[in-house]
């Protein structure tokens, strides 16, 4: 994003691929899905016309960059995805992810796989629910995978560029030694990572720098919760993965909604984060296109305000070095 010109673009890392500076996480849009002992690892449901009415909007808005992944809400989040972009597809950069195993029927997580067999079947599977011919970031789903067997994924993912299945590819993972694996392929061109005003991460982000890749920012939002809306006490709703959060799931407790430590972190922020007429959420998007050049924001949405509210963010730019500095002193950093 280059704000002294006025600007809302990034560019992809060495790709030279351009986005919009914020892209559209699909993971809410997916609607339901479990792990196979019920755990609920989708937000709940969701109206399937109104997210295809919010990605309209988002393109309206000038919104060119989604990301989705073959399991959210075990293959619905690409077809809702896919319907919705349309006609349109050409004009958007497109992201998805494999490496879990589901069943589309039950809707359930099955487990994982990291043979480059079933990369294939499950690339053929993705373009299938887009409705596309290629992918234009292919992003692979296990965090924590084996760094040695994503060396033959990476290989892999090669194949798929030379074939113009897959445009460029990416390892999602918050480890800067297991990104950097990936990184060692030419078609690498990003990291996709935690990344919020509450959870900075300076490894990943060096990384990014040093060998030229985007950094590609899941939870932007903390899962919502920078949106200063949720408020002590107030519990979701039972098939929103907030309500049982999985270990690696921060901010909020079981049965119990948003942590009050975070809540108060949150609250803190409210003055620097809505400086400038942003909301809080325009605030925290702000917040990581000051954090550096190479972020692209991905915050997730499950209605029009929503997408009108982040796609809102783009013209008001990144926070000063001033608002940086003043978020660091409020939380002590
Ligand atoms: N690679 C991975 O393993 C991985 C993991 C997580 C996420 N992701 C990707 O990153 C994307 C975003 O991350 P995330 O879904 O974890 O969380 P997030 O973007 O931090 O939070 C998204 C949630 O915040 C709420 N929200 C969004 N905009 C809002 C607004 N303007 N006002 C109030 N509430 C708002 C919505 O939930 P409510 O309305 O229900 O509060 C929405 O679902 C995902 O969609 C997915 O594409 C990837």
């Amino acid at each position: 994003m280059e704000t002294n010109t006025g600007t809302t673009t990034r560019t992809l890392g060495r790709s030279g691929i351009e986005v919009s500076a914020l892209g559209f996480g699909c993971w809410a849009i997916g609607g339901e899905w479990q792990a196979a002992d019920g755990q609920p690892l989708g937000w709940g449901k969701v109206d399937d016309d109104e997210s295809v009415r919010a990605v309209h909007r988002a393109l309206d808005l000038g919104v060119t960059f989604f990301d989705t992944a073959d399991t959210y809400g075990a293959g619905h989040s690409e077809r809702v995805l896919g319907r919705a972009l349309g006609k349109r597809r050409d004009d958007v950069v497109v992201a998805t992810k494999w490496g879990n195993v589901f069943d589309e029927d039950t809707r359930t997580l099955t487990g994982s796989d990291d043979s480059p067999g079933y990369a294939r079947r499950a690339l053929t599977a993705s373009l299938r629910r887009l409705g596309t011919d290629h992918v234009d970031l292919y992003q692979f789903h296990l965090s924590d995978g084996d760094p040695g067997r994503a060396a033959e994924l990476r290989d892999t993912c090669e194949e798929f560029v030379a074939e113009g299945l897959v445009r460029a590819y990416a390892w999602s993972t918050d480890d800067p030694d297991r990104a950097a694996v990936f990184a060692q392929g030419a078609h690498c061109t990003a990291v996709q990572h935690a990344l919020n005003v509450l959870q900075d991460a300076p490894r990943l982000l060096a990384l990014c720098e040093e060998l030229n890749l985007a950094s590609v920012n899941r939870s932007p939002l903390a899962m919502g919760l920078l949106s200063g809306r949720h408020t002590a006490g107030r519990v979701l709703e039972a098939g929103d993965i907030r309500n049982t959060p999985p270990a690696w799931l921060q901010g909020f407790n079981r049965d119990a909604g948003a942590d009050e430590d975070w809540l108060a972190s949150v609250e803190a922020l409210r003055d620097v984060l809505t400086s400038d007429g942003r909301t809080p959420a325009q605030g925290a998007l702000a917040w990581l296109w000051a954090r550096s050049p190479r972020t692209v924001p991905i915050p997730g949405f499950r209605s029009v305000a929503q997408a009108e509210e982040n796609a809102g963010a783009l013209a008001k730019g990144p926070l000063t070095a001033g608002q940086l500095a003043e978020v660091d002193r409020v939380l002590g950093r």
